[in-house]
């Protein structure tokens, strides 16, 4: 069943483009399955639009699990991806740990940031077989260090570092990429290079596919909404419209 899951998204490829979306709780799954998603992932932007932290580095193991859980109990029809959070990874060993423990919880894939840095952690998760979804480009568990999340693949050296990460991320056998705030000619060169899917998220056009953060997408999400999010959707401003329509018809009854 995973592995048809993950089949049908690499045959994708070059035939039909990918639309991918994240997933925090049950209800929220409920919701995306009806769209027919091929991919969701319990992303661990959870800790910034979810749970109120500053960054993703805050999000511990147990929280993943936990939110895994919730959307798991939703029988996604599509492949149910987890994020492994920061710190989860930091020998081969350990990556293999904590990516049972997502499977453990409802994950049929888990997905790590970075190419060629962990190579040893993404192939010691997929020697263990389970499904690996790669994360190239801007790393939002690097952002602090780094100072802000800025595009990737401006710069040559940085172009030649993510064409050999994406490359090295192919022949360990990811299934696909997430490739996050590249430089969108360097996307469109790394999705012709690689035979596995590329699914974009303010990367531009040429991606096997896209991936947003579903509370981005909505306008829901509490903080800065990126700017490759097509702000059509305002739900956050009719959820506030809807409790204070039923606040004045508690304070004041029978008041149109
Ligand atoms: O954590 C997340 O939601 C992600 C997506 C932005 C790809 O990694």
């Amino acid at each position: 069943m995973t592995a048809d899951k993950v089949t049908r998204i690499r045959t994708m490829k070059g035939r039909e483009r990918i639309a991918a979306l994240t997933a925090y709780d049950f209800a929220m799954a409920r919701v995306l399955e009806a769209a027919g998603l091929p991919l969701l992932l319990v992303g661990d932007s959870v800790g910034m639009v979810v749970l109120g932290y500053p960054d993703t580095t805050c999000v511990t193991m147990a929280e993943m699990e936990h939110h895994v859980r919730a959307v798991a109990r939703a029988r996604p029809q599509g492949l149910l991806a987890a994020d492994l959070p920061y710190g989860s990874c930091a020998t081969p060993a350990m990556a293999v740990e904590s990516a049972r423990r997502l499977i453990a919880a409802g994950a049929e894939a888990v997905k790590a940031e970075g190419g060629r840095s962990i190579l040893p952690q993404i192939e010691a998760i997929l020697a263990a077989g389970i499904p690996l979804l790669g994360h190239l480009g801007m790393l939002p568990q690097n952002a602090v260090v780094e100072g802000g999340y800025h595009v990737k693949g401006k710069k040559e050296d940085e172009r030649l570092a993510l064409i050999a990460d994406a490359l090295a991320l192919e022949r360990a056998g990811a299934f696909g990429m997430v490739l996050e705030l590249v430089a969108a000619p360097v996307a469109r060169e790394i999705t012709g290079q690689v035979s596995i899917p590329t699914i974009g998220i303010g990367s531009g056009p040429y991606c096997d596919g896209e991936i947003l953060v579903t509370t981005d997408l909505l306008g829901t999400s509490p903080g800065f909404i990126p700017k490759h999010v097509n702000k059509n959707w305002h739900l956050a401003e009719q959820m506030r419209a809807a409790v204070v329509e039923w606040k004045q018809s508690v304070v004041h009854p029978g008041r149109p």
